[in-house]
């Protein structure tokens, strides 16, 4: 069966919302934790205004001092073209733009209403091109508002649409609050497949209510390839009330794994990789598979050294 592409949104929708400080040095720390584990993809961080997201302040020093192993990808998410122009200058080669489906929740979180959000989004994404930078866009809110409620599934069509039209590579489609079911998905999936070919669909699911896994699993099911996941869970939009963590990389790992989807992460290195969030947070993150990845990863380890005696 096909592999699954999962980005680890982690470092960037992970830590945004945390309310300790983190240093610049954690989260190098953190990503090559995730690129050691063989994540194909990491959302590193936010080239947006430090007063709207005081912990992506450092954007500007961290992303020139990450490396990028070969065939991995690392993107940025830039809010307009100030945030490319910054991304640019930091050496950044994949960005990801966000749109987000209604008027309210673009007015709170980019300070636009949708029109304009996706003018704006639309220009950066072909300026993004026109610099031969990959690109990714975000549907923030595609399946529910916290502001307006229940999204029309023919909005989040036609707004991928015009992204895609505009040259994105992948149209990321974000349960920015956790409120879909796996029915929701199969609402939305049936309205965009017809029109964007699947290799370019990427779903983003938070865990609001323990249904990510179950929205993932649908999503698999219609033929979705491309998860963002964060590791260990972390997450939350500061923008969006009652939003929680992303659905965690290692579950999704385990969802996959168990459904015959390589993934190329390496289970060991992955809870590896969850020590190192709960360490820069300070306090403990993990997915629901954590106890057992844990064990078997003890297991495995006790189990080699026993070979090698
Ligand atoms: N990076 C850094 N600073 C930026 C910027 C960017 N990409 N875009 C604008 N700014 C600065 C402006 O220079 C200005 O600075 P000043 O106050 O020192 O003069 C200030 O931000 C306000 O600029 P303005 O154009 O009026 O923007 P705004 O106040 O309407 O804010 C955004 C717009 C998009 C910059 C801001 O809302 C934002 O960064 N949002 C990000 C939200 C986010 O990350 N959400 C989570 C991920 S989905
Ligand atoms: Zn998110």
């Amino acid at each position: 069966m096909a592999g699954v592409v999962i980005t680890d949104v982690g470092p960037r929708d992970g830590l945004q919302s945390q309310q300790a400080p983190v240093s610049t040095e954690g989260k190098r720390t953190l990503i090559e934790a995730l690129w050691a584990a063989g994540l194909p993809a990491i959302e590193a961080t936010s080239f947006v205004s430090p007063k709207a997201v005081p912990q992506m302040a450092d954007a500007d020093d961290l992303l020139p001092s990450l490396r990028v192993p070969p065939g991995r990808a690392l993107s940025a998410l830039v809010p307009n073209r100030r945030g490319l122009e910054r991304a640019l200058r930091a050496g950044c080669r994949e960005v990801a733009v966000v749109l987000s489906a209604t008027e309210t929740m673009n007015q709170r979180n980019i300070r636009m209403g949708l029109a304009q959000a996706l003018d704006e989004c639309t220009a950066t994404l072909l300026e993004a091109r026109s610099h031969g930078l990959a690109t990714r866009a975000y549907v923030a809110v595609a399946f529910a508002c916290p502001f307006e409620g229940r999204t029309p599934a023919p909005r989040v069509r036609e707004l991928a649409q015009a992204m895609a039209d505009a040259g994105a590579g992948e149209l990321v489609i974000a349960d920015t609050i956790g409120a879909a079911s796996p029915v929701d998905v199969r609402e939305v999936l049936d309205e965009l497949l017809p029109v964007v070919p699947v290799e370019r669909v990427g779903l983003h699911f938070h865990d609001t209510r323990g249904l990510a896994l179950a929205n993932a699993w649908q999503a698999l099911g219609m033929g979705v390839r491309r998860f963002d996941a964060s590791i260990g869970g972390l997450g939350g939009c500061p923008f969006a009330p009652g939003a929680a963590g992303n659905l965690a990389t290692e579950d999704l790992a385990v969802l996959c794994t168990q459904t015959g989807h390589a993934t190329g992460l390496d289970p060991a290195l992955l809870v590896r990789a969850v020590d190192v969030a709960s360490a820069l947070v300070g306090y403990p993150v993990g997915g629901r598979a954590m106890p057992w990845l844990r064990r078997s990863a003890q297991h495995a380890s006790a189990e080699k050294q026993e070979e090698m005696k």
